[in-house]
């Protein structure tokens, strides 16, 4: 696998070439549905506020977020220019207007204060520790007084059997899927300055525990 730096991202399924079946893959093994569905209904923003899907890969919940707020405007990012093809495709294919950017999340091209909520789902587990701490610093810097912001991520498997599901993640996805595994990312938000940091969901799954997390 690519060793990741600041300035290359890793793939969503590790490797370009999985990219195009990467939609089947995460309906068949995350309980995609159930859990996007979830966290949009989470979110709460003014009907024409601004969110960002952070890392957005191929747009699926930053569709969606868009219809549950159809007046708001509704950026999604990513590293990966050929997955925002895929995003971009998808958008306009549905009719949904909304603004894809190719950037790195430890660089914000938004200006401070820009967003009401920040949401990203199967993202932080790619990230190394500094780049955690890196983009939950950027993702502050962007989101106003009082916004929110929701993760949705392989957390700390809630059992053993969860613990034993997580082991092909953990490998193919390398080191920086064992720390979110180990229950870490919670503590790095508050490190970062987030508060009122609470676990809103955890849903079992083949691949371990996606548990959701939702702090301001
Ligand atoms: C597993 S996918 C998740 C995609 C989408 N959020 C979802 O829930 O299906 C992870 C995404 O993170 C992107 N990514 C990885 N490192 C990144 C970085 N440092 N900055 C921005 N995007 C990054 C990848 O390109 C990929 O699209």
């Amino acid at each position: 696998m690519k060793p990741q730096t600041e300035d290359r991202y890793v793939p969503a399924l590790s490797f370009d070439f999985l990219t195009p079946f990467y939609d089947l893959a995460v309906k068949l093994t995350t309980r995609e549905k159930v859990f996007k569905e979830r966290l949009v209904g989470r979110i709460e923003i003014p009907p024409d506020g601004r969110l960002l899907d952070l890392a957005c890969g191929t747009g699926t919940l930053t569709i969606a977020i868009k219809r549950r707020f159809p007046a708001a405007t509704v950026h999604g990012l990513d590293g990966d220019s050929k997955i925002l093809r895929i995003a971009r495709g998808k958008a306009s294919s549905t009719g949904t207007e909304i603004n894809f950017t190719e950037a790195f999340s430890t660089a914000l091209p938004y200006p401070d204060g820009y967003f009401d909520s920040v949401v990203s789902s199967l993202f932080f587990h790619h990230l190394t520790p500094e780049n955690k701490r890196k983009t939950l610093l950027e993702v502050r810097g962007v989101l106003g007084g009082g916004g929110t912001l929701h993760v949705a991520d392989w957390g700390q498997p809630s059992n053993s059997a969860m613990s034993l599901a997580s082991m092909p993640v953990r490998w193919l996805d390398g080191a920086t899927t064992r720390d979110s595994c180990a229950g870490k990312l919670p503590g790095m938000m508050e490190e970062a300055g987030f508060t009122s940091i609470v676990e809103t969901d955890r849903f079992s799954t083949v691949f371990g525990t996606l548990r959701l997390h939702r702090s301001v």
